[in-house]
């Protein structure tokens, strides 16, 4: 039996400057997941937050001339605002900051000193560091930048480093590494990515530094002083203080962990899935079950850059489109594992042509000619009729696809699916043109009881993309908040009964302008 717990965390972020638009799109895709996932029925817990320690933290609040905390406290809190901007539905929010958190990291790192006669040991550490990344790179994968710099392969310099250390012996785990990708072949998505990750791990592994001495902004080590911990190693272990650790024995942790899905960026799949399984496993606690690492976006496909001043601003996009739109164009334009980009006249053409014209015209119309016709009252359907079962059964169909498109989080094609079934629905509509049948009035009634009962499907269907505008639209077909699940959408007995008294319809989706040249 399958469980029926879901656990589903997005990355937490830097909150060294304010959030963007890829931070946004992170949120919205993990929460399409999440809202998904309990519209099928299961208990989810989806976790989102902030990563505050770290020498990049220590620097940008330098430079602000400001305390490390009063940079996080204000940063956090602008990613808080994002996540209720978007209508992200988290349960919880973690600030690595938090008590909690140091207790959590602590045990963690206590369990693996003790694992195999100690997977943790001290060294010296001699080598590049970026703190860009705030990651440790070889000599060999480094460039030369200008003025004589090294720079990481994403472009951040490198200085060198030398300092007394812990490690992690992650040179142990390749052989369980290994077999963990074999037996888990969905640990890592896509499979371009997984192939990297193998044969990376095949290329060996090195002991990794986990423990720094030259600055105090971090979770201190155990019994160490001086020494607070890599900001990778607490970072990773929000994942589990989110569900209760280190309280392992509590209902929490024991109903959500493993995590059955990490969405991550495709810039920090080594970590996610050599680091951390390895730490787990050091710890003897269960691994995650997946990882996904969607693409990077762009903006207006460029790179987006503090110095181009190309970088969106995600509350100002929100504020003048509104959070469904956004949502939308994020999940239904950007092909998920791949990259995407942001561009604002592909977002004007993409929420006009399928929010407000296929989806939101469907509606408008079918519910306004039963306000009109029938005083707001659903009509009854006509049975056998061959062509409104048809268009019932498509719609039906296509939703089944989004649920096995969903099965491996394949965000976009379920929302082409949505969308090709609403297309299929105004053909419907369009063909049987119930506004002739001014003589036949229980035809006119059939074809607009079956119209509406498509926009019913689509909408439920619809509530992990535009949660607001399909709500809305389940409001104005009077629809129970208890039948708004998944099986409802899919149950082909189950349709608004006749007579239900509608409230007068509105249109849900806006239609934008493109920005006038000049
Ligand atoms: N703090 C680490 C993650 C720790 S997870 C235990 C981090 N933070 S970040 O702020 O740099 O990035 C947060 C997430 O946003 C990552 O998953 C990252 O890949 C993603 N993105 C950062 N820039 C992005 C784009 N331009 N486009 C899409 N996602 C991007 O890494």
């Amino acid at each position: 039996m399958t469980r029926n717990a879901y656990y589903v965390t997005t990355a937490i972020a830097y909150p060294n400057g304010e959030p963007h638009i890829g931070h946004a799109y992170e949120m919205v895709a993990t929460d399409a997941i999440a809202r998904w996932r309990r519209l099928e029925g299961r208990e989810v817990f989806f976790l989102t937050g902030t990563d505050e320690h770290g020498l990049k933290m220590v620097q940008t609040a330098q430079r602000e001339g400001l305390s490390t905390r009063e940079l996080a406290d204000r940063n956090s809190q602008r990613f808080r605002d994002l996540a209720a901007a978007l209508d992200i539905s988290n349960d919880d929010f973690i600030r690595t900051t938090e008590e909690r958190h140091f207790r959590s990291s602590q045990e963690i790192w206590n369990r693996m000193a003790a694992a195999n006669n100690g997977d943790i040991y001290q060294s010296t550490y001699k080598g590049w560091y970026s703190v860009r990344d705030e990651a440790y790179f070889d000599a060999d994968e480094l460039t030369d930048g200008e003025g004589g710099k090294k720079l990481a392969p994403s472009g951040a310099e490198v200085k060198w480093v030398e300092e007394d250390s812990y490690f992690f012996r992650l040179s142990a785990y390749q052989d369980r590494l290994l077999k963990l990708y074999e037996e888990q072949p969905d640990f890592i998505a896509p499979a371009e990515r997984r192939n990297e990750i193998i044969s990376f791990v095949k290329r060996g592994l090195q002991d990794v530094s986990i423990s720094r001495t030259t600055f105090d902004w971090g979770i201190p080590v155990p019994n160490a002083p001086g020494h607070v911990m890599y900001v990778w190693v607490d970072a990773l272990t929000n994942y589990i203080t989110g569900v209760g650790f280190p309280d392992d024995k509590s209902e929490q942790f024991k109903t959500f962990w493993p995590a059955d899905l990490h969405v991550i960026g495709k810039d920090i799949i080594r970590f996610h899935t050599v680091y951390w399984p390895a730490f787990l496993m050091s710890a003897g606690l269960p691994v995650q079950k997946r990882v996904f690492a969607h693409g990077f976006l762009t903006s207006e496909g460029k790179k987006m850059s503090k110095s181009l001043g190309n970088v969106v601003d995600p509350f100002a996009v929100v504020d003048e489109f509104g959070a469904d739109p956004v949502r939308y164009y994020f999940l239904r334009e950007i092909s998920w594992g791949q990259d995407g980009d942001w561009g604002r006249e592909k977002f004007v053409n993409r929420s006009n042509a399928d929010l407000a014209n296929n989806f939101g015209n469907l509606a408008q119309r079918s519910l306004s000619m039963i306000a009109k016709n029938f005083g707001g009252q659903m009509p009854p359907r006509q049975l056998g009729s061959g062509e409104d079962n048809k268009v019932i059964a498509e719609t039906i169909l296509a939703i089944e696809r989004m649920t096995v498109a969903m099965a491996t989080e394949q965000l976009h094609e379920a929302a082409a699916e949505l969308v090709a079934a609403l297309s299929a629905a105004n053909l419907y509509f369009a063909e049987q043109a119930p506004w002739g049948k001014k003589d036949d009035m229980a035809r006119m009634g059939a074809i607009l009881a079956t119209t509406a009962d498509i926009v019913r499907r689509a909408a439920i269907a619809a509530q992990p993309f535009v949660p607001t505008a399909a709500d809305k639209m389940l409001d104005l077909l009077a629809v129970p908040a208890d039948q708004r699940q998944l099986e409802h959408a899919l149950d082909p007995d189950l349709f608004i009964a006749p007579q239900t008294q509608l409230p007068p319809p509105e249109p849900v989706f806006r239609k934008f302008e493109q920005a006038k040249a000049g």
